[in-house]
This record gives structure tokens, C-alpha cells and sequence, in this order.
């Protein structure tokens, strides 16, 4: 085991390869979870994992599970794992190096002819950014528990199109039901998607948790009438409402400094003319912080702050809690095998909360849970231009590779 490693090359060409599926001018990708392109990467990732000798479920929500067998059919196995739907602008690595680093630890295992004892599986989990069908992390939050089945299904995009329907006619819908699958343990690679790494000169994230987020969605209902002859003492302009309740939101999490975020990241304004006043505008609210009990604060202070300036402007606000995602601590002895497996390298590393949702969150609930990180340049993504070397993929790889190795050694050693 000591001397196995992933072979970079081949995980860089994979990552390249699936990133024309949905590739974009500026070179990100726009794959938005059930559509054609997020059918045609399934596609890919199935032959590929079929090549790799592996058998292929897919679940009832989709979560598609590539299982290289091991030496005791009796263990559960040892999954690793992310993502491959995107952002509208998304990058070419947010949950596609988790889901490619896996199988090409499982290639780079039948390569060295190395046997496990657990079966290893790779997984692509459903619908993890949320920007489609929200919430995000839909599908391992079925897996989990922390939603059923009928909940997934009747989610709907902005166009009024559901999750079952659009899982359907993509031909994804697998009859396993979801949830009913062991994990013996679960370790996701992932882009930090921020920049503390690249600014400490570290290689490696050893994730020790995932901050808490809540997602809201507020409907401001005012009055439509004419542009040019509605008094502006008579107005009730739901867009200049929505305006100010975006400013006290990012005022929220500015008073919670340094560690709360808040973003207004989606408004749609009706009827959406320039000479009429806008009479409803929606609007989602995306908030986080590592502590729940300060998250829990800053939804009331949200809350409170929409109800005023509603009431000052004389407009109804409609506040809609779509999503409490409460933060996550992983499991002591994943986490240890992360940072051992950076350690064995001679990675420099360091621990690190995320900041960002992950399937991982919701997989901790039934198995013990880690995460690798790997820094992307100057901490940008959610972005087409979105950038990380092939020695950081491959070292992010690499780790990932031994600390389900160590994993795999150790519940061997526990059972013997
Ligand atoms: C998931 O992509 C998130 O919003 O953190
Ligand atoms: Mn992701
Ligand atoms: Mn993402």
C-alpha cells in the first residue's frame, strides 16, 4: 500500500474529457443537474466505470454507485465520492475532480492489482448544487434521511418542471431505493472553493467540518401601476423594497463578522417593464455560519428586517424557510486517515472548516465521513473560470487513494 499512487495523467485527461459536456466559451461548464448533458456525463461516467470493472446502481433518486468488489463481500464498503451536475457558470473541478479522483483510484487499484478488503464504490450524488432544483444536496440528503422521496420528486425549477419528472425522462430513475445501501465509511475530495489554502501555501485541507447554511426564498408583493404618472409619495415599488431589504441582509452578516455570509443571489422581478412599477419581486437568501446557535440569530435579525421595511413601505413579504442545513463535525478516525495519508506524502497541510455545502454533510449522518480539500486558484469558484493545476488534482487524488487504503487496513485489523 505504502507505495501506491494515482496516476495523474490519466485522472487529468478524464477531467478534461467530461469538462467538454456542457463546456462554455469561457471555459467553465454549464451542467445543471437532469438535463441532456447531465445524462450524456452519467452516460460517460457508467462506460467508465463499466471499463473499470465495476457493477453500476443507480438509486431511485438518480445517485449513481460504481462498486469495485473486495477481498470480504461481507464489509460495507468504502465509498468515495461528489458530484457531476454544475452552476449555471459553474467551473470545470466543483464536484467533478471528487467523482473522477474516485474511479481513478479504482483504476489505479486494478492497476496495481491491489486488493481491498471492503468493496470500494465511487458515487455520483444528484443534484448537489441546488441552483436547478433547490435544495442543494438533494439527493444524499434522501440518502440520509434528512428528506423522503416524494419531497425530491415534487421540486420544481423556475420553469415549473419537477425532479421526478425531468429524473425520469433522463432515464436515471434506478429501482434501488434510496437510502437502503450500506456505507461503511465515505471520503469526498473537493476544491476548497476558497482561497486559505493558496494564501498559506498548503496543499491539502484536512475538513474537519461544514458550516451551517439556510436557505430562504421571500416573495414582495406591492402594487403595478404606471411609471410615468404614479407620484412617488403614492408608490408601493416592490423592487425598491427587495432593494433595501438586500442591503440590511449583507448587513446581517456584516454585523456577525468575520465569519457569517449572506448573499441575495437570485431576483426576479414582475412583470419586469421598464414603465411599469414592479408590483412582486422574488428573491432567495443563502446564510452561513460555522455556529448554529449565530445562524439561528441571524435569521431572526433577517426576519425582523424584512418585516420592517415591509411595513415601512406599505408591502407585504412573504418568507418562505426552504433549507437548515446545520453544521457538521466528521468523524475523528476519517479525519485522521486524511491527515495521515497528507502526512505520508509530505503534502503541507493544514485543518479546515468548509465553507461550502457537500454531499459529505449529509453522508456523515449514516457513515463516519471526511473530506479532502485541494486549493483552487486565488479561491475562485462557482465561476467558468474556475482553475486548478494537475499536481494539485492529482495530489488531492493521491491522499484521497490512501486514506481509504489506511481506512480499509484498519477495519480489517478491527474485525480480525
Ligand atoms: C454548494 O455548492 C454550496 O452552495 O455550497
Ligand atoms: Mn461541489
Ligand atoms: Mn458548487
Amino acid at each position: 500500500m505504502q507505495n501506491l499512487t494515482i496516476n495523474a495523467e490519466r485522472l487529468w485527461d478524464s477531467l478534461m474529457e467530461t469538462a467538454r459536456i456542457g463546456g462554455t466559451a469561457k471555459g467553465g461548464i454549464c451542467r445543471l443537474t437532469l438535463t441532456d448533458l447531465d445524462r450524456q456525463v452519467r452516460d460517460w461516467f457508467r462506460s467508465a466505470c463499466e471499463a473499470a470493472g465495476c457493477e453500476v446502481t443507480v438509486d431511485e433518486l438518480g445517485n449513481m454507485f460504481a462498486r469495485r468488489p473486495g477481498k470480504d463481500p461481507s464489509l460495507p464498503p468504502i465509498a468515495m465520492g461528489s458530484h457531476l451536475d454544475t452552476q449555471p457558470t459553474g467551473g470545470k473541478f466543483d464536484g467533478v475532480l471528487g467523482v473522477l479522483a474516485g474511479l481513478e483510484v479504482i483504476r489505479s487499484l486494478n492497476d496495481a492489482g491491489y486488493e481491498t478488503n471492503a468493496p470500494i464504490e465511487v458515487v455520483n450524488w444528484t443534484n448537489e448544487e441546488g441552483s436547478r432544483f433547490a435544495p442543494a444536496m438533494l439527493a444524499s440528503g434522501v440518502f440520509a434521511g434528512a428528506f423522503d422521496r416524494p419531497f425530491a420528486d415534487s421540486r420544481e425549477d423556475r420553469e415549473g418542471k419537477r425532479f421526478g419528472e425531468e429524473l425520469e425522462r433522463i432515464g436515471y430513475r434506478g429501482s434501488e431505493k434510496c437510502g437502503e445501501r450500506k456505507i461503511g465509511a465515505f471520503f469526498e475530495l473537493h476544491i476548497e472553493q476558497g482561497p486559505i489554502l493558496e494564501d498559506e501555501r498548503k496543499e491539502v485541507g484536512v475538513v474537519t467540518g461544514v458550516q451551517g447554511m439556510r436557505w430562504y426564498e421571500v416573495t414582495v408583493t406591492g402594487f403595478e401601476s404606471h411609471a410615468g404618472t404614479t407620484p412617488m409619495h403614492l408608490r408601493r415599488d416592490a423592487l425598491v423594497g427587495a432593494a433595501r431589504m438586500v442591503e440590511a441582509i449583507n448587513g446581517v452578516a456584516l454585523a456577525h463578522a468575520p465569519l457569517a455570509v449572506s448573499t441575495v443571489g437570485l431576483m426576479e422581478v414582475r412583470p419586469n417593464s421598464r414603465n411599469i412599477l414592479p408590483g412582486e419581486v422574488f428573491f432567495s437568501i443563502d446564510l452561513r455560519h460555522p455556529d448554529d446557535v449565530v445562524l439561528a440569530e441571524m435569521e431572526g435579525e433577517v426576519k425582523a428586517v424584512i418585516a420592517r421595511i415591509a411595513g415601512e413601505m406599505k408591502l407585504d413579504a412573504a418568507v418562505a424557510d426552504i433549507w437548515n442545513s446545520p453544521a457538521v463535525h466528521f468523524d475523528p478516525a476519517c479525519v485522521g486517515a486524511v491527515r495521515a495519508a497528507a502526512e505520508d506524502f509530505g503534502y503541507s497541510h493544514r485543518d479546515i472548516v468548509s465553507g461550502a455545502g457537500h454531499d459529505a454533510a449529509y453522508i456523515s449522518r449514516v457513515a463516519p465521513t471526511a473530506m479532502v480539500f485541494v486549493p483552487c486558484e486565488k479561491g475562485i469558484s462557482h465561476n467558468e473560470s474556475e482553475k486548478i493545476e494537475p499536481d494539485q488534482a492529482a495530489a488531492g487524488a493521491n491522499v484521497l487513494l490512501r486514506a481509504v487504503l489506511a481506512y480499509d487496513k484498519a477495519m480489517a485489523d478491527r474485525a480480525a
